[in-house]
């Protein structure tokens, strides 16, 4: 019997819905399904606290891992025929505990000459962490064959908005009672057993190539907006000044509240801006804009 191993973190929950979804296809064709979720040996809270949240910038932007607890000796001795990696996005990074699987002594063993699906559910700004997670899981020498990332598609600072709320109450409701629910949508949710059912079919093929990739991409399981990728890499260069900064400086409280004051800037008073601007300059800048999208497409 075929086995596979879903590898995941969730805090609310939701991307637990997301993986439920995603592996049904699986269990109603009768393969063998174990799920590893990453347990740190420190928690992070949920619903977050100011504190908490700003202060896993520098860690999760840098990518430094925490120590995890061992995964169970049964996973490492089975033989799987794919990996399903399911994760959120942190500052535009991998998550803190998906970051430190990745660079775990067993992550090595497990990952080795697989190949592996990336899953994620996030806000909306995803590519970079997916370029990140592309070079991890090379270093680990496995193979990506698959990615679906799933967002909230509602605008940008709406998002924004509704997300906040969600992340410091641990309530996925609206917002004042008139806001969009946060996170990605039920629907969205539910669409992952679609793309369970189109992953399936190539694992009973047992070959992925690039046929998988396109199937996603064409069902929208990767969607891209340009503004956010090419906002992304702006915002990268900058948390990454930021993030070396403040990790390991002694008035690093202080340079956190900084950078809490910096992010309200950025997202409110830039990011208008810095749009209005892109898409005055967009036709200049055409090719390059869709040789970034097909990129962020790929696996
Ligand atoms: C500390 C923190 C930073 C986050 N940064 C991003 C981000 O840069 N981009 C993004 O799209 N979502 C971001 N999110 C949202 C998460 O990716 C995710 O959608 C949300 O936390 C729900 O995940 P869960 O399944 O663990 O509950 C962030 C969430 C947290 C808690």
């Amino acid at each position: 019997m075929q086995q596979i191993l879903v590898v995941y973190y969730s805090q609310s929950g939701q991307l637990k819905d997301i993986v439920n979804q995603f592996v049904a296809p699986f269990q109603s064709a009768g393969i063998g399904i174990d799920f590893y979720s990453i347990e740190m040996e420190e928690s992070f809270p949920f619903p977050w606290t100011d504190e908490a949240f700003f202060g896993a910038f520098p860690e999760s932007f840098l990518q430094i891992p925490q120590p995890i607890k061992p995964i169970k000796q049964e996973f490492l001795e089975k033989e799987y025929s794919l990996i399903i990696l399911a994760y959120q996005v942190w500052y535009l990074s991998p998550s803190i505990p998906i970051n430190s699987f990745l660079k775990s002594t067993f992550a090595k063993d497990l990952l080795y000459n697989k190949p592996v699906i990336t899953l994620s559910g996030t806000r909306n700004m995803w590519i970079s962490s997916q370029e990140k997670i592309k070079l991890l899981l090379l270093e680990n020498k496995a193979h990506l064959v698959g990615n679906i990332a799933l967002t909230d598609k509602h605008a940008n600072h709406i998002s924004v908005l509704t997300i906040v709320h969600w992340l410091f109450t641990g309530r996925k409701d609206r917002y004042l009672g008139i806001f969009p629910l946060p996170g990605v949508s039920q629907k969205d949710i539910e669409s992952a057993s679609m793309y369970g059912k189109i992953a399936l079919e190539y694992l009973q093929k047992d070959i992925y190539d690039q046929g998988l990739q396109k199937e996603i991409i064409e069902r929208k399981g990767v969607i891209i907006k340009p503004f956010l990728l090419s906002a992304e890499y702006k915002a990268n260069r900058l948390f990454r000044i930021w993030a070396t900064i403040i990790y390991r400086n002694k008035y690093r409280r202080t340079l956190l509240k900084c950078f809490h004051l910096y992010l309200y800037i950025a997202i409110w008073v830039l990011m208008p801006i810095v749009w209005c601007f892109y898409w005055l300059t967009y036709p200049f800048f055409y090719r390059k804009i869709q040789k970034d999208i097909r990129k962020a497409e790929s696996v």
